[in-house]
């Protein structure tokens, strides 16, 4: 019986790939899944690649864990996921601590490439990516918890300039309609209140006739399923017919992450995202009159090459106007392979990428917390997720709109609806009252 520690870096995608894993290493038997890397003879870390730091923290963790290696207590160490994919070129020999590297389509390969690492302490590696491999034939090992994570498609066609996922996640394709709502069915079968969609871009959804307004309106009629969540949806196609499919069914969360990158036209054409400024303002006001009280959340990025201080001040004005209800924003980090890599000059300075960072943080936190303020004294249904951190009797729930929303209750379990009153807000969680019924 091999212990088989797992850890996940990066996406809610990944977050899915490792139940998926899970499910795979257990249908082959002499696994068992423990949850300290202290007791386990075999570690795998399912990396992300997005940004440097993202594998600088992998570096790190792979130096923690060399002592033990090195004794003969840990019997192999994995590398999965994007960073290994992106790897490929520049390894094995220089991480001879690594048994196993296996990009995301090759998870299928994973019992055997164990048993070869563990086994006959050999080197196992598979890069090759799939035009086809969905993984739904597999029914992945779910941490329990109240919601379910269901990729609906692999890969991305898009090739944003400064990306790595095309690269490391191969090409676009999707899942069944059917396979999908098969899933979502069994997961609330298993207690799920909520599933989240997973694609690099949602809405390029296509199947037998089917696109992702189709597979939406499939959702909103499952019997037993209270929220549905998706990300990410790219704003080049936006179809209005997905919008009024989201305002016919009450389960159908009214949240779009809908990642900006950038408010500057020449930024946005660099990056080759397809959409101008002016045509992502009109979305977001399509999107507001169609979905009244929806919350919008994004990406943007700081710094990316030949970014001026004008182009950064259109960023910085699109977000003011739009007033997303939250933000994550990044310094650019150029990555192999891309073609900003080989084409652009990584051009502005790291301190100019950091205070544009912090400059734009700083303004999310005030329009965030304004408009956070304007849920005070409303009412929302609440999906409990957890006990809160910092008191006991404190729980934590989403509303709809996937704001956090911190209440008290004696009584309260994770998976509850729970009806609360607004009292405080703060930038980036809510404070309510519970109300009876
Ligand atoms: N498919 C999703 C994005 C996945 S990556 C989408 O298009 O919406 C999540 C976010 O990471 C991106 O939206 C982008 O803001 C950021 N990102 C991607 N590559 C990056 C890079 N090279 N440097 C900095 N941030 C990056
Ligand atoms: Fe990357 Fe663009 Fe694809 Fe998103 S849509 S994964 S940013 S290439
Ligand atoms: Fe996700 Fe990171 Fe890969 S963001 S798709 S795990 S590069």
């Amino acid at each position: 019986m091999k212990k088989v520690f797992i850890e996940t870096y990066g996406c809610q995608m990944n977050v899915y790939d490792t139940e998926l894993i899970r499910g795979i290493l257990a249908q082959h038997g002499d696994v068992a899944f423990v949850d300290d890397e202290a007791s386990a003879d075999v570690v795998l870390l399912n990396t992300c690649a997005i940004r440097e730091n993202a594998h600088v923290k992998v570096y790190n963790r792979l130096e923690q864990l060399k002592p033990r290696k090195r004794k003969g207590k840990l019997k192999a160490i994995g590398i999965l996921g994007c960073m290994a994919q992106s790897l490929r070129k520049s390894l094995p020999d220089d991480e001879p601590m690594v048994d196993i590297f296996a990009g995301p389509d090759a998870y299928k390969r994973l019992p055997s490439m164990l048993e070869l690492a563990v086994g006959e302490d050999a080197q196992a590696t598979d890069f090759s990516l799939s035009e086809y491999e969905t993984y739904s034939d597999v029914a992945p090992s779910r941490i329990p918890g109240v919601n379910a994570w269901i990729a609906i498609m692999r890969g991305c066609d898009n090739f944003c300039t400064f990306c790595v996922v095309p690269y490391t996640r191969g090409r676009e394709r999707s899942r069944t309609l059917q396979s999908v709502v098969d899933e979502a069915r069994e997961a609330v079968q298993s207690g799920y209140k909520q599933i989240t969609l997973l694609g690099q871009n949602v809405n390029s959804y296509r199947t037998e006739g089917h696109d992702f307004a189709d597979l939406m309106a499939a959702l909103g009629e499952l019997r037993g399923l209270e929220r549905v969540r998706f990300t990410s949806p790219h704003p080049k196609d936006f179809p209005l017919r997905l919008l009024e499919v989201m305002g016919r069914y009450e389960n159908l969360c009214k949240h779009i992450h809908l990642p900006l990158q950038s408010g500057s036209d020449s930024v946005l054409e660099r990056m080759n995202r397809t959409y101008t400024r002016e045509e992502y303002l009109s979305l977001v006001a399509q999107i507001r009159a169609t979905l009244p009280g929806v919350s919008l959340t994004t990406d943007a990025i700081c710094g990316f090459c030949g970014e001026s201080e004008a182009d950064f001040d259109e960023t910085y004005q699109v977000m003011q106007q739009v007033g997303f209800d939250a933000a994550f924003i990044f310094k650019y980090s150029e990555r192999n392979q891309t073609v900003a890599s080989r084409k652009y000059a990584d051009d502005v300075p790291e301190g100019i990428k950091t205070e544009r960072v912090m400059r734009l943080n700083a303004l999310q936190r005030r329009v965030s917390l304004a408009r956070n303020r304007l849920e005070i004294g409303t009412e929302h249904r609440v999906l409990v997720e957890r006990a809160s951190k910092k008191n006991e009797h404190d729980w934590f729930a989403r509303a709809d709109h996937f704001k956090g929303v911190v209440f008290s209750s004696h009584d309260a379990q994770p998976g509850d609806i729970v009806r609360v009153r607004i009292d405080e807000a703060y930038s980036n969680t809510l404070r309510g009252t519970e109300l009876p019924g």
